[in-house]
């Protein structure tokens, strides 16, 4: 794991934004998952931007997003289709039959949950995950205790996430208490995870996630066990780190860093 903390939000942001840009001028038939929540609309805003601006293409990429609320069709304001076409795909050109959620309003919830992990596999895998974290932990929603090798399945939101995530919905007590989400050993075989993080109401539990044990009660740490992670904080998020001068200091000379130094100095 590497974790480099940006002086803001802005920048971290921007950073994230480069990195996916370069995995797609790289590789334009990329496999990219993709999380929402507030932080990603910061990093979605700046994609679109770069396509506006430099033509970032995205008519080849294919995307998984982690998860969906149960119940919720894609019209609902509060889906996550819907969040992903108002924030991403209706503002670049992605072909939208490209682009995957799990289906909220399914019967059959098993079923849905096999046929989600085997459009993964048939796409190949996915090249890079982008990643937040919750407060209880959880990557996804995958919510403490998550087992680190479970697959796609629907799960039950804790408390924790419910008091997060209702004051999003127009009636709060209407949010779901079940959600579709990659499990944790779905989202581990990604070939690369990056992570974003901001605000200083992750500080706590980003430190736990990646400076404490590894532990099913916070799911997010298991990324610690992936081979090639980046995590990004701003400063607020990255205030509990006990390591930052060592974070700081692979930032400035490790030579990967090189290109993205001089344009997001830290
Ligand atoms: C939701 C998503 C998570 C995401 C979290 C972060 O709960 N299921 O994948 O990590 O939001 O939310 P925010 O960025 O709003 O703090």
């Amino acid at each position: 794991m590497q974790i480099i903390i940006q002086k803001d939000r802005e920048t971290a942001v921007a950073l994230a934004a480069a990195l996916l840009a370069d995995q797609l001028r790289l590789k334009p038939n990329s496999v990219l998952g993709l999380a929402t929540g507030r932080t990603m609309e910061g990093l979605y805003a700046r994609l679109a931007e770069m396509h506006r601006s430099a033509g970032l293409d995205f008519s080849l990429a294919v995307t998984f997003n982690l998860d969906e609320y149960y119940g919720l069709p894609p019209t609902h304001p509060n889906s996550y289709r819907y969040y992903m076409n108002q924030h991403l795909f209706n503002r670049v050109n992605i072909d939208l039959r490209n682009t995957h959620l799990p289906r909220g309003t399914t019967t059959d919830p098993q079923k849905e949950a096999r046929r989600y992990e085997l459009l993964i596999k048939d796409a190949g895998g996915i090249d890079l995950q982008v990643l937040s974290i919750g407060e209880s932990g959880h990557i996804g929603f995958n919510e403490p205790l998550s087992a680190m090798f479970s697959r796609t399945r629907l799960k039950a939101l804790t408390a924790k996430t419910v008091e997060q995530n209702s004051p999003l919905f127009e009636e709060p007590e209407a949010m779901p208490r079940f959600a579709f989400t990659m499990g944790v050993g779905t989202i581990l075989e990604a070939a690369r995870c990056l992570m974003l993080v901001t605000g200083p109401e992750k500080a706590a539990i980003i430190a736990k996630a990646t400076e404490g044990p590894v532990t099913s009660m916070i799911s997010a740490s298991a990324l610690q066990l992936h081979p090639d992670c980046t995590v990004i904080t701003d400063a607020d998020a990255g205030a509990n780190l006990e390591q930052q001068e060592y974070y700081h200091w692979i930032y400035e000379h490790d030579p990967q860093w090189e290109p993205y130094r001089a344009l997001f100095p830290r």
